[in-house]
């Protein structure tokens, strides 16, 4: 407490800022852990409600407890009609998913059902409820459809994709959906989760908190890389050309979308898991064409970054295969980042509430590098 250091950390790499509970990255080992899980145990077993209920509660749910979560979330999905208007006038203007996202989010606490408890659980309940409503009535919306009112029996995957198509999903498209939401829920102090924790730590409200948190997500290096990186793989076209195509883009100082990572210096584990995951699902497509032509990128573009970048150990992260994943489960590459928020609000909230627990205000400090003797010149005479 108190301490002052004149160490400047650019982009505060390696700076501790938090003590959680939620998440830890082991970054050369390619290691995380979730709540005490193994990511690999929790993203192929837990449904999406269960991964929230362990945050929100540092505890698996009871089968009363999950169903009354379920529930709770279930009676919660319909949007407001203001946030519903929003979204009509924003898919006129062909507004950004993302940017449709963080304008409707802005409007949720407008009817926030109060359970009589804790208002902001109530709104964080809202939130978590809300958040795929908004990207699937947006997303419909833009193409020209009425949204679909959501699906209160199915639960949050399945009502997703349901609220998407109209059509309630196969089983495996559910499953892969879920191993999805659980591996990106939550990931230590990266950027998103970061401003959430800053605009909470001032008592500020946890609306404000997740907008801020959109914000920071959608810029391309951290949430924003997916699309982008699927439309790299869709441009190269087939495994011949990868080298030609990625060498020219390096060449031109490019970054390739998907690989590298602040953190991990090793193959991010949940590219792993999630390759594991969009197997399944290309397999049971049937056709394997997109799923091949994508290891093949992987490949050659890890090689290159080796040779243009060496030593800076630039290897594939989350995002390239959550492209593949997505795609494969009929998400457009538009959809990547909205469908990232969806999980990723579990964790933003969890993170808000432990950090309202031992809050401190979150106020660094900055080196001033300007000009100390600057005399004042009158208008007139500049
Ligand atoms: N393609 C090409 N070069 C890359 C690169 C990439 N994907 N990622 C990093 N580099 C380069 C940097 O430009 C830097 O080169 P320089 O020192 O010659 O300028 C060097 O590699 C070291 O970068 P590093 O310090 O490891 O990056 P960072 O910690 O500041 O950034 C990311 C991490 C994620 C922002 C960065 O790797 C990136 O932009 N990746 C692409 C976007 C992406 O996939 N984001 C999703 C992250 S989950």
């Amino acid at each position: 407490m108190g301490m002052t250091t004149n160490h400047y950390y650019p982009g505060l790499e390696g700076v501790v800022a938090a003590e959680t509970r939620l998440s830890h990255v082991d970054g050369q080992k390619g290691i995380l852990i979730i709540a005490g899980f193994p990511v690999e145990e929790l993203a192929d077993k837990a449904t999406f409600e269960e991964a929230t209920y362990l945050l929100w509660h540092d505890a698996l749910p009871t089968a009363g407890q999950l169903q009354e979560f379920q529930q709770a979330l279930a009676a919660r999905r319909a949007l407001p009609p203001a946030t519903l208007a929003l979204l009509r006038e924003a898919a006129v203007a062909q507004v950004p998913v993302m940017d449709a996202l963080r304008m409707a989010a802005g409007t949720l606490n407008l009817n926030v059902p109060a359970t009589g408890g804790d208002p902001a659980h109530d709104q964080a309940l809202a939130l978590l409820a809300r958040f795929p409503t908004i990207a699937a009535a947006y997303w419909r919306l833009r193409q020209g459809h009425a949204p679909i009112p959501p699906h209160e029996k199915l639960g949050t995957a399945a009502n997703f994709l349901y609220m998407l198509s109209g059509e309630e999903p196969a089983a495996a498209a559910v499953r892969g959906l879920e191993t999805y939401l659980n591996t990106v829920i939550d990931h230590s102090l990266n950027a998103s989760t970061f401003t959430a924790r800053v605009i909470i730590s001032t008592r500020s409200d946890l609306v404000s908190a997740i907008v801020g948190a959109i914000g920071a997500l959608k810029g391309p290096l951290h949430g924003g890389a997916p699309g982008p990186a699927l439309d790299m793989v869709f441009e190269i076209g087939s495994a011949g050309r990868a080298e030609a195509y990625l060498r020219a883009k390096l060449e031109r100082g490019e970054r390739l979308m998907g690989f590298g990572h602040r953190v991990y210096k090793v193959r991010d584990p949940r590219a792993t898991l999630l390759a594991a995951a969009a197997e399944k699902v290309y397999t049971a497509g049937g056709d394997m064409t997109l799923y091949n032509l994508v290891r093949a990128v992987e490949e050659k573009a890890v090689a290159l970054l080796e040779e243009y970048k060496p030593g800076r150990n630039l290897k594939t992260n989350v995002e390239f295969y959550t492209a593949l994943l997505l795609y494969g489960l009929g998400l457009d590459t538009e959809l990547f980042s909205p469908t990232f928020a969806v999980g990723r609000v579990a964790g933003w909230i969890a993170h808000c509430f432990e950090q309202q627990a031992a809050n401190r205000l979150i106020r660094p400090s900055s080196a001033y590098r300007g000009v100390w003797d600057r005399r004042w010149v009158p208008l007139g005479q500049r």
